[in-house]
């Protein structure tokens, strides 16, 4: 075995000697764009166990746990993959209720479109393949799945920022306690995109720090951005930063900090069903919360699914507590034409439309000092302009503290 390998190492010493001499342009070739961005790609794509390929055109890698992305990590060189939180909040509200997306007829909810076309093998965890054209569309291959995004800053006196890349925002939010989590459920849309660099998503934000510095953010829900995927399908995702979107962190799993241990739900895959105007609704329900006794966040998705965990190092702020969740829409406004885009946020209806035609988020709970689920106090909303996407909360005994937000953009009142 040694020997074989030893032999085949001089066997390559040889032939890069012998490739140094013949091609003097070999330097040049390995950094040409190809070059970088085969290199690139199988940072990104590890050696799959079983591929399948999606309807949505998605090849979903179901890659052994040991050697998913995260482990590129130095960080995480030593890690003992921890399989379960030691920790699960309770909650107020119990969700063997009526749960739309689950067919209670026994079977598996279908949650992700790729789920038709088969599952991964325990011991593996699915990891949505990248491929050239995400790459071919991304502005530098560096900043692929990085691409900046913001937050609402609800504190902001400062309307000048309002339209500071273009970023719109209707939310719920609270802050001055410290969080340890948050939760809701939140049903599920594939609104409109004017523009394929716009994007239209719908997300829970955990936050920490400083807004614009060193703000540490861990976030998950839904959206579409033709951009990062290449078409208009709604797909669940997640996002992450410990400095204000800047140097660190990155959509999904494209760069190594969090941690799967689930081979059911692939980051950044299409969520199916999707709620229609006037029809059927159906929901997700996203938990994120800090385990008391490893530091790590912790995420859940549905009733069953606990994804998995961004470790507490990869933060500062956050490797405390949370000073601020925010729930809510944003969308990219990037002016076509010099007038407002017409991408939809949520369903892409106002939320006096209520139930069935305005998206909504219910439920929302955070985690408090004492590691319970409970529904947050002095909610608040913001939004940049509320003729173009607005938000409105309120209370009762089935849905929690819960709220309607979105719209559809460019109209005679939003230009
Ligand atoms: C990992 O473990 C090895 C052997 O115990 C040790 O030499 C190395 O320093 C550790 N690396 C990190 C990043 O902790
Ligand atoms: C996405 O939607 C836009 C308009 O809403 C359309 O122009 C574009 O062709 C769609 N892209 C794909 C890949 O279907």
């Amino acid at each position: 075995m040694a020997t074989a390998r030893v032999r085949v190492v001089a066997r390559l010493m040889v032939a890069a000697a012998a490739a140094a001499v013949m091609c003097l342009s070999c330097a040049a070739a390995a950094r040409s764009p190809e070059a970088r961005m085969h290199r690139h790609l199988k940072r990104l794509n590890k050696p799959a166990v079983k591929s399948i390929e999606s309807p949505d055109g998605d090849i979903i890698d179901c890659v052994h746990i040991s050697h998913q992305p995260a482990f590129d990590h130095p960080f995480l060189k030593n890690h003992t993959i921890q399989m379960r939180p030691n920790y699960h909040p309770e909650g107020l509200f119990d969700e063997s209720k009526a749960n739309v997306a689950s067919s209670g007829d026994g079977e598996r909810p279908m949650v992700q479109l790729w789920h038709q076309k088969g599952r991964c093998p325990e011991g593996t965890v699915p990891v949505r393949r990248t491929k050239k054209d995400d790459l071919l569309r991304a502005s530098s291959i560096r900043r692929y799945g990085r691409k900046r995004h913001t937050v609402a800053n609800p504190m902001s006196v400062d309307l000048s920022m309002l339209n500071e890349g273009g970023h719109q925002h209707a939310i719920s939010y609270v802050q001055g306690e410290k969080y340890y989590g948050a939760k809701a459920t939140i049903n599920v849309w594939e609104p409109k995109i004017e523009q394929p660099n716009e994007f239209s998503l719908s997300q829970l934000w955990i936050l920490g720090g400083t807004f614009g510095e060193d703000l540490n953010s861990i976030e998950a829900g839904w959206q579409v951005s033709p951009d990062l995927y290449g078409d208009n399908h709604t797909r669940l995702f997640t996002y992450w930063t410990s400095d204000a979107y800047q140097a660190t962190g990155c959509y999904n799993i494209l760069c190594a900090g969090f941690v799967q241990i689930n081979s059911e739900v692939a980051m950044g895959a299409s969520i199916f069903p999707i709620s229609g105007y006037s029809g059927s609704q159906y929901d997700i329900s996203i938990l994120i919360w800090k385990d008391p006794k490893e530091g790590h966040w912790w995420m859940q998705f549905g009733k069953e699914y606990v994804l998995g965990y961004w470790p507490s190092f990869l933060f500062s702020y956050l490797a405390d507590s949370a000073s601020m969740i925010e729930w809510g829409g944003e969308v990219v406004n990037s002016q076509p034409g010099g007038v407002h885009t017409s991408t939809q946020m949520g369903s892409g209806h106002f939320p006096e439309e209520g139930f069935s035609k305005s998206s909504y988020f219910k439920n929302i709970q955070v985690v408090d000092n004492t590691n319970n689920l409970k529904a947050p106090k002095g909610v608040g909303t913001f939004t940049e302009q509320s003729n173009c996407y607005d938000v409105q909360n309120g209370n009762n005994g089935d849905w929690g503290s819960y709220f309607y937000y979105g719209g559809p953009g460019r109209s005679a009142s939003c230009q």
